[in-house]
């Protein structure tokens, strides 16, 4: 079966206020996108943002120019539910990040385990091409990432663990490591997950 197809069938499957990843608020992702210097009118992305509520808390914060990207249409059809009419001020696409054709830059690219996922080193490659050619120089980059003593596997697919100095070696040059918090991310199971979030900028 596809990654794709995969990912469809656990959105079909379960709630998505089931899945082990939800949070009711994204709070360290709100803490650190808050701290950044964002204009209301620039271009951001949740890349796997799936349905996760994080597009809410940024369209109440103000953000007129929000993408939600996810391989699944299940996820983001359960995100645009959730949203209603709001759902219409939405770019919402139905991509693999490894494939994505952005049409614009973006100053802020925020992934919440997703790139963890990319266990082969030809989709990590992908990955950074996207992310280079689609960041602004000076724009910020969010990886939420589970720990070198976090989970080793999720969902039943296996996942890299990062630390910042992997992600650093990870993403090259062009990205600078600017903060860093951990996360322990409690599932809606009540177990305990451990997370990073790294913040780079992208170098002139
Ligand atoms: C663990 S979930 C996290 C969802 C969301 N970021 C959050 O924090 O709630 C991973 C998400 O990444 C999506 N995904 C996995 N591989 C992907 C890829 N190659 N391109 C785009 N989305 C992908 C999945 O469909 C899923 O929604």
């Amino acid at each position: 079966m596809s990654r794709k197809d995969l990912w469809e069938n656990i959105y079909a499957d379960k709630s998505p206020t089931g899945v082990s990843w939800y949070q009711k608020e994204p709070a360290t992702s709100l803490s650190l996108i808050r701290n950044l210097p964002l204009e209301r009118d620039v271009n951001i992305i949740d890349v796997g943002g799936g349905a996760s509520t994080l597009v809410d808390y940024l369209l109440e914060d103000g953000f007129k120019n929000i993408t939600v990207l996810d391989l699944s249409s299940n996820a983001l059809a359960l995100a645009r539910k959730r949203l209603g009419e709001k759902a219409d001020l939405i770019n919402w696409k139905t991509e693999d990040i490894t494939s994505y054709v952005p049409g614009h830059d973006y100053s802020l690219w925020h992934d919440r385990a997703v790139f963890h996922f990319l266990t082969e080193k030809g989709d990590r490659e992908k990955y950074k091409k996207v992310l280079e050619s689609s960041i602004r120089n000076g724009g910020f980059v969010i990886i939420a990432a589970f720990s070198m003593d976090g989970p080793r596997r999720c969902s039943g697919f296996d996942i890299v663990q990062y630390d910042a100095e992997k992600l650093q070696n990870e993403l090259g040059g062009s990205f600078k490591l600017v903060k860093e918090l951990p996360e322990k991310h409690i599932t809606p199971a009540g177990k305990e997950q451990l997370f990073g979030y790294y913040v780079f900028t992208k170098s002139a």
